[in-house]
């Protein structure tokens, strides 16, 4: 998501920390701002757009000496528009503060601020945690105390890096669930979010830990963790800068399947309350009065997005029991619509950009609600619909979409949830029972990225194939059409997904053995005896069968295949999310071995403005 770089040292901290950000511009932002210490005081620029905007401003202003000091950000809009206020960092009396994560109680934190007469600039979450530790730091509080301090008073995730005009010489860190490192280096030390934007300067890093406060001077690196002083393991890092950039991975793509764990617990934070077993999204507020006299929901998205649309029309209906429609946007957008106030429109798009699906909710603009879910904030579907669900999944680099399907799919089932709640169609006891299995997701996909040798293994024995088949049945169905496009965006190999059940009236006359099979078999019943038969049916045949599941053992006794990945399983709502993890890895095993450009495919672009 957002990038951040500190600096504290004896050289032009300025210069540095614009150096560290322009290496982690990859990640996508849509701001940026500096602050440094020149002569004692603290100097603050932002400006929206690409960090060649901050240079631009930075180079009309007169600077008052060399700073060696000073802190950084690029900014991936979360809340509050992409603007110059909302840019980081954020200022308050002798406070300069950036951020990455989310403070899930910035609003009860911002009245309380406000009862004492701070006064807020931005629309940001951010901005509440450079109030609370410039209050703090008012109060007499030391630097580190001061930050300890504002972090009790914080929920949610963070990396935080604050300047303290009193005290010139050091930067204050802390570190929750957002990761942050520091960079040590001869006579100055840098702190940044990702290891790229230290590579130039120094190898030698430290990996920060949850719970981690430091103070960073150009000399000393001090780190403690529950009140008590803590070392961390220096490490030497060998990667080049471009392997740097991608996380280690060989490409954006892996990068982006193996985020998908994290990424999910950024789609979830805050949107839980275990307790009353309910899904908090206050940014639907106005639906849930609308609720009850929802007649239909009709849900418009253009590639994977449409999938997802797909998987999420088994989450309403079957959990709020509204009619849903799905349709590719591109095709709604010249037929009669039939819509009206009872209907409910909702656009589904990583990009927020797709030139159809805005076209789409155009379409129905004025007729009823309008719901976009995306991933970038502030972009055109988001400004053109009433209201906005934000998946959270961070830049998506790779053309072919991986963490913003993932999430997408888990935004609709808390989607499904909070619709349910509202018009009382599940149980507290039955929504919790959901709710408990949604929490498990981002363990069980940790789980699951560990099939990741298995899959390429599965890859090397089928990559030469000229044509693939995805099957599935039920909630495997989308799974299967997305495992299909995916093989085919990424590997250029033709293949097609269809539903297992289907398969007979039509494609099993494509089958010998020379086609392999993908056949994703869930074992919720009674699907799982259904898909099983089908299996047998493709297999009579000659096929070579791939099995994704997630069902015992037991269950698979006496089923032969060339291939057998196994996930966990969570529950038959959310096993599709999981079962999807296999396909995208063997999608990008496959295009490896067959030396296709896997982040850039060929034709593919990954925001689609044109219809
Ligand atoms: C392009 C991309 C796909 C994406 C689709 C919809 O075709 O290559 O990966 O699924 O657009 O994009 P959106 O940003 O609206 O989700």
């Amino acid at each position: 998501m957002c990038g951040i770089v500190g600096y504290a040292g004896n050289r032009d901290a300025l210069s540095i920390i614009i150096g560290g950000l322009e290496s982690l511009e990859y990640r996508g932002y849509d701001s940026a701002g500096v602050s440094v210490l020149e002569a004692g005081a603290i100097e603050t620029t932002r400006a929206t757009g690409k960090l060649s905007e901050l240079k631009k401003v930075l180079s009309t202003k007169k600077r008052n000496g060399t700073a060696s000091l000073g802190i950084g950000h690029t900014r991936w809009a979360t809340h509050g528009r992409p603007t110059e206020t909302n840019a980081h960092p954020h200022t308050a009396g002798r406070v300069s503060l950036i951020h990455n994560g989310i403070i899930e109680n910035y609003l009860p934190l911002r009245a309380m601020l406000e009862g004492k007469g701070c006064v807020f600039l931005s629309e940001t979450d951010t901005e509440v945690a450079a109030h609370l530790l410039n209050t703090l730091l008012a109060e007499g509080l030391e630097p580190l105390d001061a930050m300890r301090e504002m972090c009790s008073k914080v929920k949610g995730s963070y990396a935080f890096l604050a300047i303290d005009s009193n005290n010139p010489d050091r930067v204050l860190v802390a570190k929750n669930s957002t990761p942050i490192i520091i960079g040590r280096g001869d006579e100055e030390n840098l702190i940044a979010s990702d290891i790229p934007a230290v590579l130039q300067h120094t190898r030698r890093i430290l990996v920060l830990e949850d719970g981690d406060l430091a103070e960073v001077t150009a000399s000393s690196v001090y780190i403690e963790n529950g009140g008590k002083q803590v070392s961390r393991t220096e490490e030497t890092i060998s990667w080049d800068p471009i392997t740097a950039q991608k996380g280690g991975f060989k490409h954006f793509m892996l990068k982006e399947i193996h985020d998908q764990a994290r990424v999910v617990g950024d789609t979830l934070r805050g949107r839980i309350s275990e307790h009353d077993a309910s899904v908090k999204l206050p940014e639907l507020d106005a639906l849930r009065g609308k609720a009850s006299s929802l007649k239909r929901i009709v849900m418009v998205a253009c590639g994977t997005a449409w999938h997802a649309c797909l998987e999420g029309k088994f989450f309403i209906e079957e959990f709020a029991g509204i009619p849903c429609e799905v349709d590719y946007a591109s095709e709604f957008r010249y037929r009669s619509r039939l819509i009206d106030s009872d209907t409910l429109v909702i656009a589904v798009s990583q990009s927020g950009e797709t030139l159809d699906t805005l076209g789409a909710l155009e379409c129905a603009a004025g007729k009823g609600p309008t719901l976009a879910i995306c991933n970038v904030v502030g972009a055109s579907i988001c400004r053109k619909a009433e209201m906005v669900m934000y998946t959270h999944a961070g830049p998506e680099i790779s053309v072919a979409s991986t963490k913003a399907f993932t999430t997408q799919l888990v935004a609709l089932q808390l989607l499904a949830l909070f619709l349910a709640e509202a018009r009382g169609t599940m149980s507290a006891a039955a929504r919790r029972n959901v709710l408990h299995a949604v929490l498990e997701l981002p363990a069980a996909l940790s789980q699951t990225l560990k099939v990741d040798s298995e899959v390429a293994v599965v890859a090397k024995k089928f990559f030469q194939a000229r044509d693939f088949l995805f099957l599935g049945r039920g909630r495997c169905y989308p799974i299967a059409l997305e495992g299909a496009l995916k093989l085919k965006e990424i590997s250029y190999i033709h293949a097609e997904g269809y539903p297992a059940g289907e398969m007979k009236h039509g494609p099993i006359a494509l089958i010998d053995e020379n086609m392999p099979v993908v056949m994703i078999l869930q074992r919720e019943k009674p699907l799982f005896e259904k898909t099983l038969s089908n299996l047998k049916e493709v297999e009579a045949r000659g096929a070579r069968v791939i099995v994704v599941t997630d069902a015992s053992e037991e269950d698979l006794k006496g089923v032969a295949t060339q291939g057998l990945i196994r996930v966990p399983f969570v529950s038959s709502e959310l096993s599709p999310i999981l079962l999807n993890v296999p396909l995208q890895m063997l999608a990008y095993h496959v295009a490896v071995l067959n030396g296709t450009d896997v982040d850039l495919p060929r034709n593919l672009a990954k925001s689609v403005t044109v219809e």
